[in-house]
């Protein structure tokens, strides 16, 4: 867990990574997630530790192992990665690429749910998790300088990216396509157009450990 640290552009920076998908508990047995891999923050992570910086690499329940030289918090639900986040702070940098799960149940039991025989299924109610990129895009005090955001739309990529950077207050967004043609979701390469205060600019197509060095080198860049 404890954290070679390279020489490089990024050297005495403080960046946090979140990474992977979360799992939201039913019962304890059984959870909400989603497909995410942890591939892209883990290579992001990797380039930026690869870089110099200090990394704090928050990351929920990923098929990825997380890369050496960075120190590694594992989490489950979306409020333990907030709550890690926090903790994590300050930082001059913070990439949010976990796949957050949007709800929760409302009500976790305690004891797994059984089946009611002839009965019907259990009704789940569902509640919001707090959006971690824009509690942290939005603090008045302690805010990172550069806060990056990814978001992955099936449609209207630019537009619903470029609406998402306002919403949610963060400085970039890196955007991609993932319907399922373009295999993106689960698969070793990723396109991404990076939306900043100046604009969008697509990247062509390559693998993942490749956009994270472009990405990690634009945020050194952004540093200064
Ligand atoms: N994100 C987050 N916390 C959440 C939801 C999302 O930190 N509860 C972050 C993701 O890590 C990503 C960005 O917000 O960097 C966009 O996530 P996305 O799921 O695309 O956006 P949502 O606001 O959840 O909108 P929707 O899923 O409806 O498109
Ligand atoms: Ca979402």
């Amino acid at each position: 867990i404890e954290a070679a640290v390279a020489d490089g552009p990024l050297k005495g920076r403080r960046v946090v990574v979140t990474s992977g998908p979360t799992q939201e508990p039913i019962d304890p047995v059984r959870y909400i997630a989603n497909r995410s891999s942890g591939a892209q923050g883990t290579a992001i992570a990797a380039a930026l530790a690869g870089l110099g910086a200090e990394v704090v690499f928050v990351t929920g329940p990923a098929d990825v192992a997380p890369p050496g030289g960075v120190t590694v918090v594992p989490v489950e639900s979306a409020r333990e990665m907030l709550a890690a986040v926090e903790a994590a702070l300050p930082a001059d940098a913070a990439v949010f690429a976990a796949a957050v799960a949007d709800w929760r149940v409302a009500e976790q039991s305690g004891a797994k749910i059984k089946k009611q025989p002839g009965g019907a299924p259990p009704a789940l109610q569902f509640v919001e998790n707090p959006d971690i990129l824009a509690a942290i895009a939005r603090r008045s005090a302690g805010r990172p300088a550069l806060v990056v955001g990814f978001a992955a739309e099936t449609d209207d990529v630019i537009a619903h990216a470029t609406a998402k950077r306002a919403r949610k207050g963060c400085d970039w967004i890196v955007a991609n396509d993932v319907s399922p043609a373009t295999g993106i979701m689960g698969g070793a390469e990723n396109e991404v157009t990076l939306i900043t205060a100046d604009g969008a600019e697509t990247w062509p197509r390559m693998g993942k450990p490749e956009v994270a060095r472009r990405l990690a080198a634009r945020i050194a860049e952004a540093l200064g």
